[in-house]
C-alpha cells in the first residue's frame, strides 16, 4: 500500500490518540476541580527579564581582550567569562571600558564586573571583591633588539613606557621613584609598544601574555623582550564591587565549573597554542638571557 504523507499523519495521529486514551486508562480518574470556594491562585506576572550583568574591559589588550574587524570584543577573557557565566547560568554583556577609570566605573555601578586581565593585589582587595584566578602572569620587559639593557634594574637610567596605572607602572614606579620623570604613561599598552618602536622609549614594562604577543605580530618593530625574576608572579581575577557576594559566588561556580569540565583547558590551547600548565614562555620566542 501507498502511504501517503497525509494518510500517515491521520493513521499516526490516532496512533498517538489510542496511546494516549490506553495511557489515561490505567490512571486513576483525574482529581475533582477545585471547588469554586477556592480561589485559583492569581495567574503568575511574566517573570521579570532575567538580569544581564554588564561586564567592563579594556578592550585593548590583545589577546586576553580586544576587538575584531567587526568591532566584536574578543578574546581570553572574553571566552572564559562566557564559559564561566554560561555554566553558572547568568547573563553577561560587554562593554568597552577606558582603562583609566575602569575602577570607578565599577564603584559607581556603571559596571556590575571588570575583566580586563586585572592583576588581583592587596591594594586592590580593599576596594573591590575579586573572584578566584583564571590566569598566572608576570611582567615582562620589552626593548629593541639592539639595546643593551639586559635586566630590570638596568632600566634605572632609562626612559619606560608602562600603561598608566597598571602593575607594570607599579613595578617601574618603584624601581625609578614616584617623581622620575623617566617614566612615560600611555592610555593603553599597544600604545606604549608603539612609542618603544618609534624611539620615544627605551623600554616597556607590561604583562607577559600582551608583550608577547604584540612582539609575534609586528615582526618589522625589531623588539626583544627581556625577563628578570625580579618580578613577582600575578594572578587575574575578575572583580566585582565590594560586598557584591551574589555575583562574586556565580562566578566563582563558574569558574570551578569550566576549570572541572575541561572547557578551561580548552579555551586556554585556543588562545596560547599549549596547556595552562605549560609556562607562557614555552610559547614564545626564548626571551633574552641576562648577561
Ligand atoms: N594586569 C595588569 C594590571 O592589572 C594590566 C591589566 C591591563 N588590562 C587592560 N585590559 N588594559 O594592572
Amino acid at each position: 500500500m501507498r502511504i501517503t504523507t497525509r494518510h500517515f499523519i491521520k493513521t499516526s495521529g490516532l496512533f498517538a490518540a489510542a496511546l494516549l486514551l490506553a495511557a489515561c486508562g490505567k490512571k486513576e480518574p483525574p482529581p475533582p476541580a477545585p471547588a469554586a470556594a477556592a480561589p485559583a491562585p492569581a495567574a503568575a506576572p511574566a517573570p521579570p527579564p532575567a538580569k544581564v550583568y554588564v561586564v567592563g574591559t579594556d578592550a585593548a589588550y590583545a589577546p586576553f581582550e580586544s576587538q575584531n574587524e567587526k568591532g566584536e570584543i574578543v578574546g581570553f577573557t572574553i571566552d572564559v567569562v562566557n564559559a564561566a557565566a554560561a555554566k553558572a547560568g547568568i547573563q553577561v554583556k560587554f562593554v568597552n571600558t577606558p582603562w583609566e577609570g575602569i575602577f570607578n566605573a565599577l564603584g559607581q555601578g556603571d559596571r556590575d564586573m571588570i575583566a580586563s586581565s586585572v592583576t588581583i593585589t592587596d591594594e586592590r582587595k580593599q576596594t573591590m571583591d575579586f573572584t578566584n584566578p583564571y590566569f598566572d602572569a608576570v611582567q615582562l620587559i620589552a626593548v629593541k633588539e639592539n639595546s643593551k639593557l639586559a635586566k630590570f634594574a638596568d632600566l634605572k637610567k632609562a626612559k619606560v613606557g608602562v600603561q598608566t596605572g597598571t602593575t607594570g607602572d607599579e613595578a617601574v614606579t618603584k624601581l625609578l621613584g614616584k617623581t622620575s620623570t623617566n617614566i612615560k604613561r600611555f592610555e593603553s599598552t599597544p600604545l606604549a609598544l608603539k612609542e618603544l618602536e618609534a624611539g620615544g622609549v627605551d623600554a616597556v614594562v607590561a604583562d607577559n601574555g600582551v608583550v608577547i604577543h604584540y612582539v609575534a605580530n609586528n615582526p618589522g618593530g625589531k623588539f626583544k623582550m627581556v625577563s628578570d625574576k625580579e618580578f613577582v608572579p600575578e594572578q587575574y581575577g575578575f572583580a566585582v564591587k565590594k560586598g557584591n557576594a551574589e555575583l562574586l559566588g556565580k562566578m566563582n561556580e563558574g569558574i570551578a565549573g569550566i576549570k572541572a569540565d575541561g572547557s578551561y583547558n580548552t579555551i586556554f590551547k585556543k588562545h596560547f597554542g599549549v596547556e595552562p600548565a605549560a609556562p607562557m614562555a614555552a610559547a614564545a620566542p626564548a626571551p633574552a638571557a641576562s648577561k
